[in-house]
């Protein structure tokens, strides 16, 4: 056999391989035939891949006539097989979508983002309005202890008010503080007057109802400097008030009594659903409270060893829960804490 004769046989050889191949392709359904093609035509063991590799016992001339041939032969039928990939690749991404049911046209089902509870939102709107005028945050623990939560703020044992808090006790002396009150008596222990705090906290009380849950939220407030008054006390609420709802409501302080205050007040903003005229949600009156105040009694000064001809000062305490109703106009205090999302996605 003469070269060109051997020439002549290799491409045809080559020919025929190309011409099987694409009879062969024309009837691949699927991406698992499509493979054996792959192998059978690419294969080590395929006619091309043994050609290539014998080439060097060809003599030296037939090397590139041979060569280019198959290699052309090999990148054609890599680039059918390629193309016919990625039409069966849509051919079987269209079955599945079709078996599966998926309707492309839904509108998407969105993630939902977590939020802010809104107490928490309330609590800093609030901490924002008293930093304003010069207040520092303060805290304290949740369980405290009797001395603490009643007698260093003139509740001693046999005192009325102590039924008030329907107290949850840990033990004889160890309490879940029923207000955010006893914070007073720590700050004051470890710091001198000045004094200007706020202090945000969860306080417990054993009650259930819907305007009453077993823990809930206060802020308390205390100030104590040289010549402190009334005046000081009443600009510093009616400030807040008008912030927090707004300066077309009318404030008033009501006489009322707390044993660790003197005098103390309760404060109220007119209803802002009447208008003060009086309705369903102000029990006729035009006024909800929001909250509790007064002259830190002197006799406080001596548990924490201030000088009460010195220094004087007055405090508040307020619930979260019932500032963020009002604001609002939440009826129903358990929904603050039942999470649901209806709720909570309003805000
Ligand atoms: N601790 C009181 C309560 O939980 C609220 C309160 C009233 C706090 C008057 C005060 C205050 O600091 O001066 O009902």
């Amino acid at each position: 056999m003469d070269d060109k004769e051997k020439i002549d046989d290799i491409n045809k050889l080559i020919d025929s391989e190309l011409i099987n191949f694409t009879r062969e392709l024309d009837n691949v359904k699927s991406l698992s035939e499509l493979e054996s093609i792959k192998t059978k035509y690419t294969g080590k063991k395929s006619f091309l891949t043994v050609t290539l590799r014998n080439i060097g016992s060809l003599p030296g001339q037939l090397r590139p006539i041979i060569g280019n041939k198959s290699n052309a032969a090999r990148k054609k039928i890599e680039a059918d097989i390629l193309k016919k990939e990625q039409i069966l690749k849509g051919v079987e991404y269209e079955k599945k979508l079709r078996e599966e049911n998926i309707d492309l046209s839904l509108p998407g089902r969105g993630i939902k983002a977590g939020k802010k509870n809104i107490i928490s939102s309330v609590i800093e709107e609030i901490e924002e309005i008293f930093i304003g005028m010069g207040f520092e945050i303060a805290e304290g623990p949740e369980v405290e202890t009797d001395y603490y939560n009643f007698e260093a703020l003139n509740t001693p044992a046999d005192h009325p008010a102590r039924s008030l808090h329907d107290t949850f006790f840990v033990s004889d002396r160890v309490l879940l503080r029923t207000h955010t009150s006893p914070v007073q008596i720590r700050y004051m222990e470890k710091n001198k007057p000045p004094i200007f705090i706020i202090v945000p906290g969860k306080v417990y009380r054993r009650d259930y109802d819907v305007t009453h849950t077993p823990m809930f939220t206060q802020i308390e407030g205390l100030v104590v400097d040289k010549g402190i008054n009334f005046g000081n006390l009443k600009w510093t609420i009616e400030t807040f008030a008008y912030e927090i709802f707004g300066k077309k409501r009318k404030v008033r302080f009501r006489p009322h009594y707390f044993p660790f205050t003197e005098p103390s007040a309760e404060v109220d903003v007119s209803c802002n659903i009447c208008g003060g005229k009086g309705c369903r949600s102000c029990s006729g009156s035009g006024w909800l409270e929001i909250l509790g105040a007064g002259m830190v009694d002197p006799n406080l000064y001596k548990f924490v060893g201030y000088d009460p001809e010195e220094v004087s000062g007055f405090a508040f305490g307020m619930g979260i829960e019932r500032i963020c109703m009002l604001k609002y106009g939440i009826d129903d205090l358990r929904l603050f804490f039942e999470n649901d999302l209806r709720f909570i996605d309003q805000f």
